[in-house]
This record gives C-alpha cells, sequence and structure tokens, in this order.
C-alpha cells in the first residue's frame, strides 16, 4: 500500500452489528478485571483495544511499535463479569513510521446471542527501530530464524 491518506476497509459492521468476521482478540471480563464497586475498568478495556491494534501494528509493520496516540473514545455501555468481549481492529492509515488503526469493542451477554458496541477509538502506533526510535513502516526486516 502506498503511503496516503486513503482508508482502505476497515471492516465495519452493518448498523448495530459487529463486523461479520473473526474479531482480533476475544476474551471475557472476568472478576479481576473490576473496580470495587464490582463494574470492569475502562483502563481494562482499554489495554484490551491496545493489544488488539498491536497485533495490526505487528502484521503491518514486521517488527516492533508502540502506541503513540488513542483519539475519540468514549464508552458508550458497560462491560459487565462474564461478558464476551470482541475486539476488532483494522489499519484505516499509513504513514511514513505511523499506523492509524481502528478498534471497535462489543461485547455478548454470557446467556445471549445479541452484541452492543461498547467503544471504539482509532489508535497511532509507530513502528521502532531497533533503539526505539521511529522507522518507516516499510523498512525491510531480516526473515525470523
Ligand atoms: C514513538 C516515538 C519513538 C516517536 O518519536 P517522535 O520523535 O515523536 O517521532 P516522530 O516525530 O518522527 O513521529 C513519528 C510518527 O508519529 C506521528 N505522531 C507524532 N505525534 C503524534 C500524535 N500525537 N498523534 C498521532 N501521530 C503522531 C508522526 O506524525 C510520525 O508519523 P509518520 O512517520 O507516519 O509521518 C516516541 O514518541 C516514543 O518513544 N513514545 C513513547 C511510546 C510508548 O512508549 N508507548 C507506550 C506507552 S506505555
Amino acid at each position: 500500500m502506498e503511503s496516503s491518506d486513503r482508508t482502505p476497509q476497515d471492516g465495519a459492521g452493518r448498523d448495530g452489528q459487529p463486523p461479520d468476521r473473526s474479531p482480533t482478540i476475544r476474551t471475557i471480563a472476568m472478576p479481576a478485571d473490576t473496580n470495587p464497586a464490582g463494574d470492569i475498568f475502562g483502563g481494562w478495556l482499554m489495554s484490551q483495544m491496545d493489544l488488539a491494534a498491536g497485533t495490526v501494528a505487528a502484521l503491518t509493520s514486521h517488527g516492533r511499535s508502540a502506541t503513540i496516540a488513542v483519539e475519540g473514545m468514549k464508552f458508550l455501555r458497560p462491560v459487565k463479569v462474564g461478558d464476551e468481549v470482541s475486539l476488532f481492529a483494522d489499519l484505516v492509515r499509513l504513514g511514513r513510521s505511523s499506523m492509524q488503526i481502528r478498534v471497535q469493542a462489543w461485547r455478548r451477554q454470557r446467556e445471549h446471542a445479541g452484541s452492543e458496541k461498547v467503544t471504539e477509538a482509532v489508535f497511532t502506533f509507530v513502528a521502532l527501530d531497533a533503539e526505539g526510535r521511529a522507522r518507516p513502516v516499510r523498512q525491510p526486516t531480516a526473515a525470523p530464524g
């Protein structure tokens, strides 16, 4: 892909429906992820989203990368203990060293089939070299092993 503002398929689902594909990460919200009031921490969900975005960043940059920014996060619904949480991450813009990755989080109550969107945000990752400096995303890397 050329370095540009163009937006590849972002994998957005139909209105009110999650994307029609496997999530980048799927997990269960557990009691250890709650605050003292028994609700799931927003920070736990953000960390799951960061992990999902990091998966796409690693596949895109073929190496190390780090989160530099997160934009536009609003929590629309609470997540409850036992919910199945699905994270869908999609590359939406590729810069020189940066990657903008849109992440949607959906919850499904354990005993019910329907899902609802909890939040979404755009994470920006920067590809890093061995010294932790920004590097071009398309820099050739040695084959593993
Ligand atoms: C990632 C890091 C090495 C980049 O260093 P830097 O000096 O800011 O690098 P640059 O100015 O060359 O910017 C690198 C890219 O980030 C983009 N960028 C910088 N600030 C940004 C911001 N606030 N939002 C979005 N993108 C940003 C730049 O536009 C550039 O993109 P491009 O190469 O595609 O054009 C440095 O900021 C860093 O180490 N940050 C900490 C990352 C980290 O530890 N994250 C986890 C926190 S626990």
